[in-house]
């Protein structure tokens, strides 16, 4: 199981720092969650934030758009040569067209799903992308509580995953915390965002250890 950090939960005050420390953790991914005040009420990281943070680490970057204007988002935000760029398929009208525009950056794109919006419609998508996220909260806020209905979502979604696309990452992003953590790995997820969890945690490698379920 991989852990990629949201540091949505960080000290914004010592923000490299943060980064550092949950580097030196274990993290294997930088969740760096993108919101506009337009798709989500919350606005957090423009591109110069971002850039900070990839210089503090060498863990490659997970960027989570929240945004209306995607294609717009990717072209602020594609030099920073991310390893994710994931963006909600309920914001975007050309969703094929996005996902090619960001493998054409070398990066590899991913679509997000919201908990009400159902798997089904990624029958036409899933094959072109190499991760899934699945969110367990309503997206724009920390510290919320998980969503159980995601644990149905991601079986669903392997089972898709299976006939058109078997090396497709699912990662679940909300509300992941060490009581949910051996669920969402018995349905099938691949990596866990985690954001309140981690860093409230007083030592952020146990917290990054108990969410792999070794
Ligand atoms: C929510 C964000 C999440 C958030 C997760 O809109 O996409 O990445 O930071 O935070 P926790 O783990 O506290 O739910
Ligand atoms: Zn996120």
């Amino acid at each position: 199981m991989k852990i990629s950090p949201s540091i949505l939960s960080a000290d914004f005050g010592k923000l490299a720092d943060e980064v550092k420390a949950v580097s030196e953790a274990g993290a294997d991914l930088i969740h760096c969650d993108v919101m506009d005040g337009h798709f989500v009420p919350n606005m957090t990281m423009g591109p110069m934030i971002v850039e900070a943070v990839k210089k503090a680490t060498d863990v490659p970057l997970d960027i989570h758009f929240m945004v209306e204007d995607v294609s717009f988002f990717v072209d602020m935000y594609k030099h920073l040569k991310p390893e994710f760029i994931s963006f909600h398929i309920e914001a975007e009208k050309h969703i094929n067209r996005v996902i090619q525009k960001i493998r054409n950056e070398g990066i590899k794109p991913s679509v997000v799903l919201n908990p009400a919006t159902p798997v089904c419609l990624l029958e036409y998508i899933v094959a072109d992308v190499d991760m899934v996220l699945l969110m367990s909260v309503n997206p724009g806020f920390g510290g919320q509580k998980f969503i159980p209905s995601v644990l149905d979502k991601i079986k669903e979604l392997r089972e898709l995953a299976e006939r058109k696309n078997p090396s497709l990452l699912i990662e679940v992003d909300g509300g992941v915390n060490d009581k949910n953590a051996p669920l969402l790995k018995e349905a099938g997820a691949d990596i866990l965002v985690a954001g309140s969890f981690i860093f409230k945690h007083s030592n952020y490698s146990e917290a990054i250890k108990a969410l792999r379920c070794e």
